[in-house]
């Protein structure tokens, strides 16, 4: 493991935005996994710049997602198809038709998790998977649980998850219950991982998840057993 600690958000989202960039460089036809939340949002900023100064292509790219809120239509602001689009895709060069977000309003969520699989799996995998991490060490929306989920699957939100991501909502009312989350199978077969943490706040989680007993209790300690992840973190 990688382990990066940096002085500022700034600094995070630029040594983010050019691991990517140099995957994408190096593998123009990259199958990148993504990420939501705030986290992220100044990697994708900086990743726009460089598109935007010619200095890294992503025309060839696919992304896949990690995760959807049940249902969710692609329209509604607060999902995260419309983060995605809003805050990387349309700034960026990508084929909107090669950017994969698992569907939140599927009638049958285990059905869709299976065809989300197959898809990520047809693609060849991930070659390299953006995370950020939960205060409850999740990753995607893979709560604390008894066992590590392998496939695609419905989830119910924890409550601090709910409670953490009510300031995107206009009360804590309107955060789904569910959602739809990548598993760890396709996590774990990414080919390589790049965990972003920002803030005070998260380093407690970040010491157990990489530094403690591997447990489904904190989803993100699997990572420990991955042989290629790049941890950037920034206390501030
Ligand atoms: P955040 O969310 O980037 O908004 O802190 C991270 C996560 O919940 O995975």
């Amino acid at each position: 493991m990688k382990f990066i600690t940096v002085k500022s958000y700034d600094e995070l989202s630029k040594k983010a935005a050019n691991i990517i960039a140099a995957q994408v460089i190096l593998k123009p036809c990259s199958v990148l996994g993504l990420a939501t939340g705030s986290t992220p949002l100044g990697t994708y900023k900086k990743l726009a710049e460089y598109n935007k100064a010619g200095d890294v292509d992503f025309a060839d790219v696919t992304s896949v997602n990690l995760d959807e809120y049940q249902g969710l239509k692609g329209d509604n602001d607060q999902s995260y198809r419309y983060f995605m689009d809003n805050n990387l895709f349309k700034n960026i060069n990508i084929d909107i038709n090669k950017t994969f977000v698992p569907d939140g309003c599927a009638v049958d969520l285990a059905k869709e998790g299976q065809r989300y699989d197959e898809l990520i799996k047809n693609l060849g995998g991930i070659d390299l998977q953006l995370l950020g991490i939960g205060l409850d060490g999740h990753i995607g929306f893979n709560e604390p649980d008894e066992v590590f989920t392998k496939e695609t699957h419905e989830v119910e939100l924890d409550p601090s998850t709910i409670e953490a991501n009510a300031r995107f909502f206009a009360s804590k009312d309107e955060v789904p219950k569910k959602a739809i989350t990548m598993g760890m199978m396709s996590i774990m077969q990414a080919k390589k991982i790049l965990l972003i943490a920002n803030g005070k706040n998260k380093k407690d989680i970040v010491e157990k998840s990489f530094f403690g007993p591997i447990t489904p209790q904190i989803p993100a300690s699997i990572l420990q057993l991955h042989p290629d992840v790049t941890v950037v973190f920034s206390e501030e």
